[in-house]
């Protein structure tokens, strides 16, 4: 893949709410969680996990916790990504907090581009009560619910969106 393949790769990702029910098979989800594996992660503490929740009463409660919404409860996985503070903060302390926060973001962006390579959509969901969720899949106290990733198959042709042009988020050498 040349870095314009690898462009066109991310382009061609968009979130997809509407899936049709077949449930990703355990192959694909192997190949998601090794492709966490490789992300980077502050001084390599993996300050991450997550739960592979397919139980349908389970994701029920997860589009509770989410306030509803639908997609959260219809997609045949969902993959909630949590910070874990206990391994970060054994070495870093309370910067370690940031760290397992910033661990488990980008492994769930990780999966979500490895779900995309697999051919699987997803939707990153930020939207919930932590507390819900916490109480729902008997999270500890120290793992944070960061994202529930939706997976599936999608039913519907993606939604591209718009984004602003790339010098609205840049700043060179200094803010000013
Ligand atoms: C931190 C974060 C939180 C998000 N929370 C939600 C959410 O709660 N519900 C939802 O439907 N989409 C959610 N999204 C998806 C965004 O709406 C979506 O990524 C954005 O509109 C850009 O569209 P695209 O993913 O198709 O490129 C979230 C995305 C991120 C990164």
């Amino acid at each position: 893949m040349d870095s314009s393949d690898f462009l066109t790769f991310l382009q061609r990702r968009s979130s997809v709410r509407e899936y049709d029910g077949t449930a990703p098979g355990e192959d694909c989800i192997a190949f998601i969680l090794q492709c966490a594996r490789t992300a980077p992660s502050a001084g390599n503490r993996e300050g991450w996990d997550v739960v592979i929740v397919t139980d349908p009463s389970l994701r029920e409660g997860l589009s509770e916790a989410a306030f509803e919404q639908r997609h959260v409860g219809e997609a045949p996985a969902v993959l909630v990504v949590c910070a874990n503070y206990i391994r970060s903060m054994s070495q870093y302390g309370e910067r370690g907090i940031l760290y397992a926060v910033q661990d488990a973001t980008i492994a769930a962006t990780f999966m979500m581009l490895a779900a995309h390579a697999a051919g699987l959509q997803t939707c990153w969901t930020g939207a919930f009560d932590e507390d819900a969720v916490r109480e729902l899949l008997a999270l500890p106290q120290h793992v944070r619910p960061v994202a529930l990733l939706t997976v599936g198959y999608g039913t519907l042709p993606a939604v591209r969106t718009g984004r602003m042009p790339v010098a609205d988020h840049v700043h060179r050498e200094t803010w000013l």
